[in-house]
């Protein structure tokens, strides 16, 4: 049976997904971008994102990224993970046109479902990636991201709301956090209650953070 999957969710010390304020130029909000370093310097997560992997490292941060991609078929977030636009998706002239964080060619290469409160019609991208947005609330999304992705798993790409949504009703199987050795201080808190039902299944230090995974018991 298909499997709905969290991988690389990366949090600060202090357990944040986020920082406070994101908005354009700053996705992950006032220092998150801090949050993966750790990813840009693996050689898969380093070439995914055009960076410089000369000085790349494969090992354990690598695996567990490339555990991320293996199976999957679809995938699911939610509105602010897509975008800054808040509100309409007019609201902002400057943004109206927003096709997401990724350029013309995002690297989902599948069917991504956006949760939203405010409809709009799916974007056809580049290289395979449609977003599709779905305004009939957290489990008519899952369903629409489970049938996209055609038997193959469904990947939860965040952010924080949506994942703390989906395990409130218990409907993730398997939630990989990497815990970055930085603090953020405030923003969007990942863990904001003890999610019981689920079990701690592996912990392994890797070279720049320490990857646990939960899954449902
Ligand atoms: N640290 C990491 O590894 C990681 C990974 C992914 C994302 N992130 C970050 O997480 C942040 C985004 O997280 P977030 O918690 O602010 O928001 P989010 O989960 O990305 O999106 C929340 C928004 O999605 C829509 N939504 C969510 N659930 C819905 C439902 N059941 N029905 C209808 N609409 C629903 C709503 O938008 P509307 O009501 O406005 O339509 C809601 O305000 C970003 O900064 C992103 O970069 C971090």
């Amino acid at each position: 049976m298909a499997k709905v999957r969290v991988h690389n969710f990366t949090v600060s010390l202090d357990g944040f997904g986020a920082g406070p304020n994101q908005r354009v130029g700053h996705g992950l909000g006032d220092g998150g971008e801090q949050l993966h370093e750790w990813a840009f310097r693996t050689p898969t997560a380093g070439r995914a994102f055009g960076m410089d992997v000369s000085e790349a490292v494969e090992g354990v941060d690598d695996d567990f990224w490339k555990r991320g991609d293996e199976g999957i078929g679809a995938t699911l977030m939610g509105r602010n993970m897509f975008g800054p636009v808040r509100g309409e998706w007019d609201s902002d002239p400057e943004l109206a046109d927003w096709k997401g964080w990724w350029g013309p060619e995002p690297p989902y290469h599948h069917p991504v479902v956006v949760l939203t409160h405010h409809a709009r019609d799916p974007i056809p991208m580049e290289g395979g990636t449609t977003f599709h947005f779905v305004t009939a609330g957290l489990e008519a999304g899952l369903q629409q991201a489970l049938d996209a992705a055609g038997g193959k798993d469904v990947r939860v790409g965040g952010g924080v709301s949506t994942v703390q949504q989906l395990l409130r009703a218990r409907l993730i199987d398997e939630l990989h956090v990497a815990i970055s050795p930085v603090f953020l201080g405030s923003g969007e808190r990942l863990f904001d209650t003890d999610y019981p039902g689920y079990d701690v299944a592996e912990m392994v230090a890797g070279d720049r953070v320490f990857h646990v995974v939960l899954r449902r018991g």
